[in-house]
């Protein structure tokens, strides 16, 4: 084998031509030029050849204002948060609200490090991957805060515990059906991701962002609890910024839909409604698989979470709040021919749009 590697050096040292008479002179690089040849064309959805493009200065703006977000989960006063202040099923409500949460915010590293990662196979401009990236960076800021709640509330939560009160078998039962959608969310998501252009994408996010956001800003201003007050507001500030970045990319994609995409957007703005509804207002059946359980113990636990001064608003102000910021975007997207899908349910009316569940690609 040496051997037979030590011919082959031979040879080929045999067939080296020094393109210079003089062997000890530099080579000339113009001849070298003559020889060169290009590699294959690249592979469509490769992330190669690397490229700083700059199309849209706004986002690289609201990157360099993203670069520090100005908190850090692990520098909240959580020594203020005294789980024994609480009483038991206390303690089980207000961890349940947060592992309802954590089906959203702790599926926005994921979701968002893979949509990153269809930024670049798609070759889009440095900025819009940069703003993923500090997206991704926030949602696994975002994911800290429900991990710090819960496990201060629940230690070994969301799952592995023992909950010992019938109110928190049913917060227990009803997380595990939340995480069965949320897996069937997922699942969706990766397959689609890939598939939608961009402007499709970031309708969607927009929506998941304009939902957070109203969401952090309720609760906020709702909860008694100053640790978690904290939270929401950088939360809050975080999504807002997010929601900058789509609209930012959005005022560039959105003057050139083509009509077939505007239909695609109709559709996964009604598939907004009813994902982002299950932390928003109220889980829908149209996506939500859930027993008949779930509803009943959802209320119970959500009114316990209350009283401990959480700060869940109550079903009719979600639902208007809710009803506030769909119509924003509804104002956002009429004007360029996007017809809104019809949300009964919060009282808007629009078109009535076939829903499919593989095809879920809103985020938080
Ligand atoms: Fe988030
Ligand atoms: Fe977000």
């Amino acid at each position: 084998m040496a051997a037979d590697l030590t011919g082959t050096a031979k040879q080929l040292a045999e067939k080296m031509q020094v393109p210079s008479s003089n062997p000890t002179e530099a080579p000339d690089p113009i001849k070298i030029l003559y020889g060169t040849r290009n590699p294959p064309p690249f592979k469509e959805n490769n992330i190669f050849p690397i490229e700083w493009r700059v199309e849209t200065p706004k986002m690289m703006e609201i990157y360099d204002g993203a670069r520090d977000p100005g908190w850090a989960p692990n520098r909240l006063p959580w020594d203020t948060l005294d789980a024994n202040a609480f009483t038991l099923d206390q303690r089980y409500a207000l961890a349940y609200w947060w592992s309802l949460l954590s089906v959203f915010d702790s599926s926005g590293p994921a979701v968002f490090a893979r949509a990153m990662i269809h930024t670049y196979e798609a070759h889009e401009e440095d900025p819009v991957r940069k703003c993923f990236f500090s997206v991704t960076r926030d949602e696994v800021n975002h994911e800290e805060i429900c991990q710090r709640a819960i496990q201060a509330l629940t230690p070994n939560g969301p799952l592995g515990y023992e909950p010992e009160t019938p109110l928190g078998k049913l917060a227990r039962n009803n997380v595990l059906w939340y995480y069965h959608n949320g897996g069937r969310y997922w699942e969706g998501y990766k397959k689609a991701v890939g598939k939608y252009p961009l402007a499709i994408l970031f309708t969607s996010f927009l929506m998941g962002e304009v939902a957070s956001a109203t969401l952090f800003h309720g609760m906020y201003q709702r909860t008694t609890i100053p640790v978690f007050k904290e939270a929401f507001k950088n939360v809050g500030k975080d999504e807002a910024r997010h929601m900058g970045i789509c609209l930012a990319i959005l005022e560039r994609l959105l003057p050139k839909l083509t009509d077939e995409m505007r239909e695609q957007i109709t559709k996964q703005l009604r598939a907004g409604y009813v994902f982002l509804s299950g932390i928003l207002y109220e889980p829908p059946d149209q996506f939500w698989e859930l027993p008949e359980t779930w509803r009943p113990a959802h209320r119970l636990l959500e009114d316990v979470a209350r009283d401990a001064g959480l700060g869940i608003l109550t079903l009719e102000e979600r639902r208007d709040n809710w009803r506030a910021a769909v119509l924003k975007m509804k104002g956002l997207l009429e004007p360029y021919g996007v017809a809104f899908p019809a949300i009964p349910e919060i009282g808007i009316d629009g078109q009535t749009v076939a829903f499919d569940p593989a095809d879920i690609i809103p985020v938080f």
